[in-house]
């Protein structure tokens, strides 16, 4: 009954802050090698993305990577400069699965963060995966100017369409200087003038000492369910829903 006197805006604002305050602290640890996820995203030309990455990096291919893997819920985290080889495996939301008959494979940089929703592909938490079973998914910049158009393969006849949104992958670490951009200075590092607090873009953080922090962790930041910085991510209603439900059980537990 004790709880009850305080403010009901007050409890929501205290249990939100509890519950994404657990959620920040347990980034996931993935291996360097792996399966993940990937879908693509639309990133304009020379946009700056959460990294801060200079704007040339967005002329060579470019990924944002689920939050929880990131390592920051804003601005910069740990995985931003990584860089990875990704190989299409097939595609499992299509009837039947699709397997490409040639293996295709791209090296990106990441570049951007994919935000933590309940739902949809970047949704993946120490607590459990995607819907696909991954805690890793990748965002590709895509269409991208360094990308062919034809970089996803697809049987048209077959299916009746070209995109399947979202493939299974494998996906491994790599030294940045198998990345496209590695040989033009200005498609690596971060912008500047923005201030050293802002962005962080590693040329190649593999296996080196040059690795950004989690701004989120520095800034006490809680994981941020709500945005979708250009992504096309479901608004979260699961979370309200459950935080509802949540708060309902409190409260029946409290009055008996
Ligand atoms: C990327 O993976 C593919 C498939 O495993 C492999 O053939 C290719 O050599 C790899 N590329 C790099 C740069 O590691
Ligand atoms: C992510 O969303 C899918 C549904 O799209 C759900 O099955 C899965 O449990 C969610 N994962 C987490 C960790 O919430
Ligand atoms: C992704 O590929 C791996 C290796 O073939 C397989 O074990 C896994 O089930 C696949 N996942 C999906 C969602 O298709
Ligand atoms: C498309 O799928 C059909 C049916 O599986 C197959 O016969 C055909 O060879 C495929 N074409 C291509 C280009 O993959
Ligand atoms: C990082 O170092 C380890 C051990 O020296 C090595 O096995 C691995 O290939 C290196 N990775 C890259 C991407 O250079």
């Amino acid at each position: 009954m004790a709880l009850l006197s305080i403010p009901f805006s007050f409890q929501i604002w205290f249990f939100s802050f509890f519950l994404l305050a657990v959620l920040a602290s347990e980034w996931i640890d993935y291996p360097s090698d792996g399966f993940a996820t990937l879908t693509h995203y639309s990133l304009p030309l020379d946009y700056i993305a959460s990294c801060g990455c200079t704007a040339d990096s967005t002329h060579y291919p470019t990924a944002a990577l689920s939050q929880m893997a990131y390592g920051s819920s804003t601005a910069y985290g740990p995985a931003c400069g990584r860089c990875f080889n990704l190989t299409l495996l097939n595609t499992f939301l299509s009837v039947p699965p699709f397997y490409p008959p040639k293996p295709k494979s791209i090296v990106v940089k990441v570049t951007d963060l994919c935000p933590l929703s309940t739902t949809g592909w970047c949704n993946a938490t120490t607590n459990g995966p995607n819907a696909a079973g991954n805690f890793l998914n990748f965002d590709l910049a895509y269409p991208s100017t360094s990308i062919p158009s034809d970089f996803f393969p697809s049987n048209a006849t077959y299916y009746g369409y070209t995109d399947f949104g979202v493939w299974n992958i494998s996906y491994g670490s790599v030294a940045c200087s198998n990345w496209e951009g590695w040989n033009n200075d200005a498609a690596l590092g971060s912008v500047t003038g923005q201030g050293p607090e802002s962005v962080c873009c590693a040329a190649d953080p593999t296996n080196s000492s040059n690795t950004c922090t989690s701004y989120s962790d520095h800034n006490g930041i809680a994981p941020d369910t709500t945005t979708s910085s250009g992504h096309s991510i479901p608004r979260p209603y699961l979370f309200t829903l459950s935080f509802a439900s949540f708060m309902s059980l409190l409260f029946e537990s409290l009055l008996c």
